[in-house]
């Protein structure tokens, strides 16, 4: 069986120049062209275009564009895409529509040329079409919410238009092994003879819940294999960093999934902690690794109090129109440890009489608090090796 087609119906269509040759000469003719400096999220969606995440969007969408993306989730052409992809600037001086220009990285040293973009529009936003944008995208404007904050901090001037991508910024180099653009997991998963495989989505390190959701989705669906598929772009303060979170995933996999019915891969993108709308994200980029499922769960992508427990689950009903998406959604509830039944479990399935205090549940901060002090949570929270090297990151730093 062949793997599922990518969004729109089309071929993958990664925009990193595969050839050297042309990459090098690009590399060349980038330090005659004008340059900026853009911000963290336009090089995170330079890196998600590149890798083919991003098909089959050929660049940074235009002001109409992110309008319609941010109302109806509908690009002006009517592709279904639900984040707006944006180059926004505080101010982009002298470029203009037709201008060809270097994108500049800024998030490795001496910011080297990450792309070249064809300008074909260069528009602001009104402070209404922001606020509407933030509302629409996020579900608040409150700039104490760190994907809005970051939102508003990149300017309100969008520079669209065609890109190429020459690099994948620090993350092929920084996460080698782990970083993998959409091509290559599709190249990884055929070589596999998978079709039907389950994404997990994560930023955190794979406690016991996480693992067993993605065996329950395994096993529930009879799939092939499991992508775990991990952020390693920036977080907010606290959040773990990515190569602490790699290798407890990876020790993880390792001593407790089947050979072979796992591939711990990451992408390079900042967290938007868009809740819901970065769920269907997470979903329509899913599909173009080749994913016919994504596991959605308990506050998938949120932060603080801003969504719902299962708003993320009820937007795939509700606000996303029938067929836009080939990918399925696997809709996780709550899941912890059970003392009664020995096992985790998701909470719709407990046996009547069950009660709260029955699950092993522990607070992030509570659990941050104790590996601190290099206590470890009890083993059927989180596995002990897993604990082992969170207690090791935990005493490493300054809290
Ligand atoms: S996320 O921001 O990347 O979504 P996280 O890594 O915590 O955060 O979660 C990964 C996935 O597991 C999400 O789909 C989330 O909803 C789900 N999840 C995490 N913990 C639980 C839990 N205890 N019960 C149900 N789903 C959970």
């Amino acid at each position: 069986m062949a793997l599922i087609k990518p969004h729109g119906g089309g071929n993958l269509k990664p925009l990193f120049v595969m050839d050297e040759a042309q990459r090098a000469d690009l590399a060349k003719e980038a330090m005659s062209l004008p340059s900026i400096t853009v911000s963290s999220a336009a090089a995170g969606n330079a890196v998600m275009l590149g890798g083919g995440y991003f098909t089959p969007l050929d660049g940074y969408m235009t002001k109409a564009d992110a309008l319609g993306v941010a109302k109806e989730m509908k690009t002006a052409s009517g592709l279904f895409w639900p984040t707006p992809v944006l180059n926004m600037v505080e101010d982009a001086g002298s470029i203009k529509a037709g201008d060809r220009i270097a994108l500049r990285d800024p998030n490795v040293a001496g910011n080297p040329v990450l792309a070249i973009q064809d300008v074909t529009a260069v528009e602001s936003f009104t402070d209404d079409e922001m606020a509407m944008m933030t509302d629409k995208i996020y579900r608040t404007d409150d700039t104490a919410h760190p994907g809005v904050a970051a939102f508003n901090a990149s300017g309100k001037t969008c520079i669209a238009g065609p890109i190429k991508v020459l690099n994948y910024s620090y993350f092929d180099k920084d996460f080698e092994g782990t970083f993998k653009t959409a091509y290559e997991i599709r190249a990884d998963m055929e070589k596999l003879g998978w079709s039907k495989v389950v994404a997990f989505q994560t930023r955190n390190p794979m406690h016991r819940a996480h693992e067993e959701l993605c065996r329950m989705a395994y096993n529930d669906l009879s799939c092939d294999g499991i992508l775990i598929h991990m952020l390693l772009g920036k977080l907010k303060k606290g959040d773990i960093p990515a190569d602490v979170r790699d290798a407890c995933i990876r020790k993880m996999v390792e001593l407790y999934f089947e050979p072979n019915t796992v591939l711990v891969t990451g992408y390079g993108f900042d967290m938007l902690y868009a809740g819901p709308r970065e769920a269907v994200l997470h979903a329509v980029f899913r599909q173009n690794t080749g994913c016919t499922h994504l596991i959605v769960g308990r506050d998938h992508a949120g932060v603080g109090d801003y969504y719902g427990g299962f708003d993320a689950q009820t937007i795939f009903d509700d606000e996303v129109p029938a067929g836009s998406l080939d990918i399925e959604i696997y809709k996780a509830d709550h899941t912890a440890y059970s003392k009664k039944l020995d096992k985790v479990i998701m909470m719709k399935d407990a046996p009547e009489g069950h009660t709260m205090e029955d699950f092993v549940l522990l607070s992030g901060t509570k659990v941050r608090e104790m590996l601190g002090q290099g206590i470890a949570p009890p083993p059927e929270f989180s596995r002990p090796e897993v604990a082992k090297i969170l207690m090791d990151y935990y005493q490493s730093i300054d809290k």
